[in-house]
């Protein structure tokens, strides 16, 4: 895989032509589609299931799909989530009375598992899990909905996970989702991040291949 990964989010494409708009977005210069699930419950929005993303995988998206659960409970759609087809699966530790047991779960169903840390959710569970995830997924907005301002307090928060990554030597990405934009794309892959999630900033252009593209410039400069 390449050492930086762009993953527009399909929370911001066209529901009504969604297999069409994610390939759009794939070959525009996409490398992950980022599949927002939300439950009315642990966030107050409501998005697609598995069902959802096994019709992509029947459209033809052969990209690496990254599952982001936004629900509680989690366990009992990780076999779904896996079987319809998902890559990459993560979830917000603080959702699942058990993290170590959600991790293996995910392990044990082929995908790669990560932690999402909400802006304001401590990184105490990294010091048990960071060798046993593949992800850690920083939130940059608050989980829920998309179109909202970059936090600059994620930062930090990013800076002191790329230190405890690198100290580790473990082999995780480290994603970021929420705000990402053009204009401050550069400054997030200074801080740390390899994974760059953006919904707005890419479906809201009439042209998804420029603003992929502007935004490997920025991250590459
Ligand atoms: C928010 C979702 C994000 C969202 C990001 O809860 O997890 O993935 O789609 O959207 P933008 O890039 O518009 O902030
Ligand atoms: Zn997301």
């Amino acid at each position: 895989m390449k050492n930086y990964l762009i993953a527009p989010s399909i929370l911001s494409a066209d529901f009504a032509r969604l297999g069409e708009d994610t390939a759009k977005a794939i070959a525009a210069g996409g490398d992950v589609v980022h599949f927002d699930v939300m439950d009315n419950h642990y966030v107050p929005n409501l998005t697609m299931g598995p069902m959802v993303l096994k019709a992509l995988r029947d459209y033809g998206i052969t990209a690496p799909i990254d599952v982001h659960l936004m629900v509680k409970p989690v366990d009992a759609l990780i076999p779904e989530f896996a079987k319809a087809g998902a890559s990459f699966i993560t979830f917000h530790p603080e959702a699942s009375e058990h993290v170590d047991r959600t991790v293996q779960l995910i392990k044990e169903h082929g995908c790669k598992a990560g932690l999402v840390f909400n802006p304001a959710t401590p990184l105490t569970y990294l010091d048990y899990m960071l060798d046993k995830v593949d992800i850690v997924l920083l939130m940059s907005v608050n989980p829920g909905f998309g179109g909202q301002s970059f936090i600059p307090s994620t930062l930090n928060k990013l800076r002191e996970v790329r230190k405890r990554i690198d100290q580790s030597g473990y082999d995780v990405r480290l994603e970021v989702d929420g705000g990402v934009k053009v204009d401050n794309i550069a400054e997030i892959a200074a801080a740390g991040a390899d994974m760059f999630v953006a919904g707005s900033a890419i479906f809201n252009q009439p042209d998804y291949r420029t603003v992929i593209a502007e935004m490997r410039r920025e991250v590459e400069k």
